[in-house]
């Protein structure tokens, strides 16, 4: 049994999976470990929306045709408020455009393309610890099928997500850590129904936020916000549809197609940032360095430029003997790192309902949505961080 690895990734989230298959394409090799099943890696709901700079990787690298066949391409996205709809027209704005393609659809595409390359990716492990991240070989332990390995290699990739263990192994010394934690979550639920919209809607209502998105042609995606203690299941359907319906209300006449809820959960909505992303060998990648709210739909799409960025840099390490991509990788990380933040941050008290906030900056509120969509240059700048600023 072979017990090193040039890299050890710690993680099948997007963040972990395109990594190894980048580093693959790259001639590099690597074993991920993950401490899920591969059938709950490959079903649990999260991310919808790609990036063009996303979309753009996946196809470039062989990963993008499921994506391109079943995921929706959209140019435009609504913001609604006042019950009138305005369209943020991306595409005539930036030239880019987005896709609709479920984060777990990503995942399976990712674990298949390791698979027909024989790829180590070892499922259900536990107990999993980084060591010796300041030497130039360090190792991870962690139990699989009842017995205790080790595996050494030249780094580790933390990329095993906000609750992961690679994060609190660098010294606390070194870290900075920088977080925001919301007085509100998400409700998010599925739905058996056709779509109700072309675009995916964004509603800031007196009752709070509501995101109309979608999965295919027979399932939707909806979130509405909600108290972050609140308990899915004690939400009945009717309530949950009252809620939708409202914040979504529109004086043309346009209302929301229901269907059967299918699924139900509560998600909390934290910002944060740990600096520096790296500690001697140990880099990392994804939702283990930061988090965003998801209302700027950046979570996914940060941890695949993070992993570009880190990808290059273990080339130029191994194949030209160059160290300064590694060097540099917190650094340049975190600057498309901080502008999500702010963009995410931005969307999210622009968009939600402040019960925190002192009515003054409730009329803020207002008087910024409507100059977002009647002004070219505010459309443009949301527009622009939307689709994502060029991953360079
Ligand atoms: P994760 O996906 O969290 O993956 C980390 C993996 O590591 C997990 O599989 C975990 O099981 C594993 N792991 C943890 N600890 C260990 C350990 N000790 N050992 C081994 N493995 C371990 N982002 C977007 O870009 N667009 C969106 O539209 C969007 N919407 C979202 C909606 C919701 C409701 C939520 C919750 C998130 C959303 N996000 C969105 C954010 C996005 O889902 C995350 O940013 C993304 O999953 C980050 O990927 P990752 O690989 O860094 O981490
Ligand atoms: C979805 C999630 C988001 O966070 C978002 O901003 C838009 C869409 C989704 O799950 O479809």
């Amino acid at each position: 049994m072979r017990t090193h690895f040039p890299v050890i990734v710690v993680g099948a989230g997007p963040a972990g999976l395109l990594l190894s298959h980048l580093l693959h394409l790259q001639g590099i090799e690597s074993i991920v470990l993950e401490s899920r099943s591969r059938a709950a890696v490959e079903s649990t709901i999260r991310a919808g929306v790609l990036e063009q700079g996303t979309m753009d990787i996946l196809n470039e690298t062989g990963v993008g045709e499921r994506m391109r066949r079943e995921g929706a391409l959209h140019h435009g996205i609504e913001l609604a408020f006042g019950g009138q709809r305005h369209r943020i027209a991306l595409t005539d704005l930036t030239g880019r455009a987005i896709t609709v393609y479920a984060q777990h659809e990503v995942i399976k595409d990712l674990i298949a393309a390791r698979a027909a390359v024989h790829g180590d990716m070892l499922f259900d492990v536990s107990d999993v610890s980084v060591h010796d991240i300041d030497s130039t070989q360090p190792s991870v332990q962690f139990r699989v099928n009842g017995q205790v390995r080790r595996l050494t290699c030249d780094f580790i990739a933390g990329c095993d997500g906000f609750h992961g263990v690679c994060r609190p192994a660098m010294p606390a010394s070194v870290r900075e850590e920088y977080q925001r934690v919301y007085p509100f979550g998400w409700f998010g639920v599925l739905v058996e129904a056709p779509p109700s919209s072309d675009e995916l809607i964004y509603a800031a209502h007196e009752r709070g936020f509501a995101l109309i998105s979608t999965r295919s042609p027979t399932v939707q995606r909806m979130y509405f916000q909600c108290d972050p203690s609140e308990r899915a299941e004690a939400w009945s359907d009717e309530r949950i549809w009252h809620e939708l319906h409202t914040r979504t209300e529109s004086h043309d006449g346009w209302r929301l197609k229901e269907g059967p809820i299918f699924q139900k959960s509560v998600i909390a909505m934290r910002s944060f940032v740990c600096t520096p992303m790296q500690y001697g060998r140990l880099f990392l990648a994804g939702d283990s360095a930061h988090i965003v709210p998801p209302t700027g739909a950046k979570g996914m799409n940060l941890a695949v430029a993070d992993v570009w960025r880190l990808a290059r840099a273990l080339d130029d390490f191994f194949h030209r003997d160059d160290e300064a991509g590694l060097r540099g990788y917190s650094e340049a990380a975190l600057k498309r790192i901080w502008r999500a933040e702010h963009f995410s941050y931005w969307m999210t008290r622009m968009m939600h309902r402040l019960d925190d906030a002192p009515p003054f900056e409730q009329q803020m509120q207002r008087s910024e949505l409507e100059y977002v969509v009647s002004s070219r240059a505010a459309s443009l700048m949301l527009a622009e961080n939307y689709v994502g600023l060029p991953i360079a």
